[in-house]
């Protein structure tokens, strides 16, 4: 017999089904309570709350286990490339060689933009954040790619997740060169996924990009490392958005914007922001501790702790070892990992963080990587963003498929004032 749950309401008790995951998670489904008891759950900031069922990622925190598509993340990160993974992520499987191809062939036929679209770089200040630019682009894609609003049959979802895949890199290195007031570069036909946004983002007219393999498998790890990551903030606005049946751009687009802020995708940025600060002041490693100890100085170590990993978050292992390989392999000594590494060791052993169980998170190396390789801080959350494409992408399409797909629309407990009328708030204003 399937587990249930038990709650006593007012006296009465009500029979709740439990929903059990393929790795054993457990849920007490509270879908019909409202209807049974009139109550309805409480869980400020959906800490505890699962919003769907989803077959794309599944993640223990506890154990800092982090899985696409049931191979651990370590695997992927060793044996995949980044087009690789999006199609498992998005797809469910691996691709065969035929299927790899054709992909690989769709990605190349799309990543051009429109040339309107072109024009539209103009239109932006050359210091516009270049979130904000992502964002407005790829909602853009809506207005050139109507016959997609409506996805119905795979050819079609094929077609736009290429689209999605292929411009967001392009329109990326585009908006960076358009910040630094430099020619845009085209994408080039021998080069790969990874390749390709390297020479758009650095070739110059009178100074080519000589590509370097490190460089370029740290940039694909990083794709890889951020493909998707569960219900975060960003993917669960893209489900959200994508419930009420808003086509894919535009519910992609939302998500880029989720991801903006720097408790979510911003973090890398901040932590960057942070290891500067720092190192300019010259504040002692005890100072910092120190300062994040006190309650009033309301400072948080950016690339520290996670909503769901309590003990490690497995991508900051193996971000951590690329940082110093791509380092060694640039020659370059960074004072700021130097910084990094002293601050982690420290916190490490700090009872403040592993009382409340806080470790390095993926954002707390991956700004070195990126400083490494060139990448100017305000474009870090934009490098996560493309890397995110198809954990957005397949997260919309498990809504778009859901048989029993609805609306998306959570509840709340309503604390304003009760009812009151229009002249007595007049005489209170
Ligand atoms: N530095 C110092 N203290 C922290 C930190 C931190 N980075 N993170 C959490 N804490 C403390 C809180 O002050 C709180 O302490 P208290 O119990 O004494 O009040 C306790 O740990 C729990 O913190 P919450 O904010 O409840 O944890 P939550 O799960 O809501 O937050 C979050 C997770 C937002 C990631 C948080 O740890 C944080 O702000 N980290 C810094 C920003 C960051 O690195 N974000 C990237 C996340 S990963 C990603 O998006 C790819």
């Amino acid at each position: 017999m399937s587990e249930t749950a038990k709650i006593i309401l007012d006296g009465k008790e009500y029979e709740l089904p439990v929903v059990v995951g393929s790795e054993n998670e457990k849920a007490v489904d509270i879908s019909k309570l409202r209807a049974q008891s009139g109550y309805i759950t409480y869980d400020d900031g959906y800490g505890n709350t699962g919003s769907c069922k989803s077959d794309v990622t599944f993640i223990d925190g506890e154990k800092g286990i982090l899985r696409y598509r049931g191979i651990d993340i370590a695997e992927v990160a060793e044996k995949s490339h980044f087009l690789e993974t999006a199609y498992l992520i998005i797809w469910g499987k691996l691709p065969n060689e035929q299927e790899k191809e054709q992909f690989d062939e769709l990605i190349r036929r799309h990543e051009l933009l429109h040339e309107n679209m072109k024009h539209h770089f103009q239109g932006f200040p050359p210091q516009a954040a270049p979130m904000a630019v992502l964002s407005a682009m790829i909602n853009s894609m809506s207005c050139f790619h109507s016959h997609l609003y409506d996805i119905d049959e795979p050819e079609k979802f094929m077609e736009a997740t290429a689209k999605l895949l292929a411009k967001v890199r392009t329109i990326a290195a585009f908006s960076y060169k358009h910040s630094i007031g430099e020619p845009i570069v085209y994408p080039a036909r021998n080069l790969n996924y990874s390749e390709n946004f390297l020479h758009m983002m650095f070739d110059a007219p009178n100074h080519p990009y000589e590509l370097d393999p490190e460089v370029v498998r740290a940039m694909d790890l990083l794709f890889i490392l951020h493909a998707d990551h569960e219900q975060n903030c960003s993917t669960s606005t893209v489900r959200m958005v994508g419930s009420s049946e808003a086509n894919l751009f535009t519910s992609v687009a939302a998500g880029v914007s989720a991801l903006w802020g720097r408790l979510h995708g911003g973090a890398n940025q901040a932590v960057l922001g942070m290891l500067q600060g720092i190192h300019d002041r010259g504040d002692s490693i005890d100072t910092v501790i120190a300062k994040v100890k006190d309650k009033d100085s309301k400072f948080r170590l950016m690339g520290f702790g996670h909503r769901v990993y309590k003990n490690f978050d497995p991508r900051a292992k193996i971000i951590k070892e690329a940082c110093d390989k791509v380092l060694k392999k640039l020659g370059r000594k960074d004072p700021l990992l130097d910084i990094a590494k002293e601050l982690e060791q420290a916190a490490l052993k700090d009872s403040y963080f592993v009382e409340r169980k806080l470790y390095p998170n993926v954002d707390f190396y991956s700004g070195i990587i990126m400083r490494a390789i060139g990448i100017p801080l305000n474009m870090f959350t934009v490098i996560f963003a493309i890397g995110r494409m198809p954990g957005w992408i397949a997260n919309w399409k498990e809504v778009h498929e859901s048989p029993q797909a609805r609306i998306y629309r959570p509840r709340q407990i309503y604390t304003g004032p009760t009812q009151q009328s229009y002249d007595e708030a007049r005489k209170k204003a």
